[in-house]
Order: C-alpha cells, then sequence, then structure tokens
C-alpha cells in the first residue's frame, strides 16, 4: 500500500520509527516531513498529506504530533479525509471496520512506541466493514 507520513516536531521521533515500521512491512511510504525537530506548523503537514491522499498519490496517510489531536482537527478539514486520532489497539482497529478512516493520527507525547507499533500494525492490516456502515459515512461526508 503507498502510505504518505507527516508530524510536526513533537511527532517527528516517533513518525520517524513508524515509517521504518511500515516500510518493514512492505509499504510504499512517502514521508512529506518534518525532518528534524526545529519547530513547524502542524496544519502545514497535514495539508501535504492530505493532499497525497487527496490526488491519490497515497492511500492512506499517517500523521503524528504531540498529541494527535491538532493534526485530526486539521486533517478532517480536508474532503474525503476521514482521520481518526487513536491511542490503543481497539480504536484503531474500529476505525478501519467501522469508519474507513483513511488517515491515521497518534500523538507522540500521549502513546509509547509500543502502542504505537501496535496501533500501525492493526491499522494497517484490518479492512472497511462496509454495509450499514457505509451508509453512516455517506450521511456525514456531504457536509
Ligand atoms: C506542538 O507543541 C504541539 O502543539 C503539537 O505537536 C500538537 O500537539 C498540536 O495539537
Amino acid at each position: 500500500m503507498k502510505i504518505a507520513i507527516g508530524s510536526d516536531h513533537g511527532g517527528f521521533h516517533l513518525k520517524e520509527a513508524i515509517r521504518i515500521l511500515a516500510q518493514e512491512l512492505g509499504h510504499t511510504v512517502e514521508n512529506v516531513g518534518c525532518f528534524s525537530t526545529e519547530a513547524v506548523n502542524y496544519p502545514d503537514l497535514a495539508q501535504l498529506v492530505c493532499e497525497k491522499i487527496q490526488t491519490g498519490a497515497a492511500e492512506r496517510g499517517i500523521l503524528i504530533c504531540g498529541t494527535g489531536l491538532g493534526m485530526s482537527m486539521a486533517a478532517n478539514k480536508y474532503k474525503f479525509i476521514r482521520a481518526a486520532l487513536c491511542h490503543d489497539h481497539y480504536t484503531a482497529r474500529m476505525s478501519r471496520e467501522h469508519n474507513n478512516a483513511n488517515l491515521l493520527c497518534m500523538g507522540e507525547r500521549v502513546v509509547g512506541i509500543g502502542v504505537a507499533e501496535d496501533i500501525v500494525r492493526v491499522w494497517l492490516s484490518s479492512e472497511f466493514s462496509g454495509g450499514r456502515h457505509q451508509t453512516r459515512i455517506a450521511l456525514f461526508s456531504q457536509c
């Protein structure tokens, strides 16, 4: 799968670890930055990843900041983006099965590396259930 990944300075270290994990899992990963812990503005990185998904350059995205909150708020402003802020294995799985999330957000200051890797593994391998969940997604997709 083609995955676009990005972070701000608050998520830089976790983003680098997750980038490597996703590659090891066999995915093609495009890293849009940031590329150091120098302070940047998270909406700029959210825009880069969202546009990769909107144009079809990436099937999924991963965005990481300090809390995951700013990234998820910014990303969900973009059409066709369903960003899920996940801090545990269960919400990661459900965000795929029920919400067909195409973008995963996490907070480096919230989750440890082990939990984050579990989240990514399950999020990348879980499938959308469709059916009644597709009906519900359609109900908010035109807002
Ligand atoms: C940066 O300090 C921090 O505000 C950012 O990474 C994120 O947590 C915002 O939601």
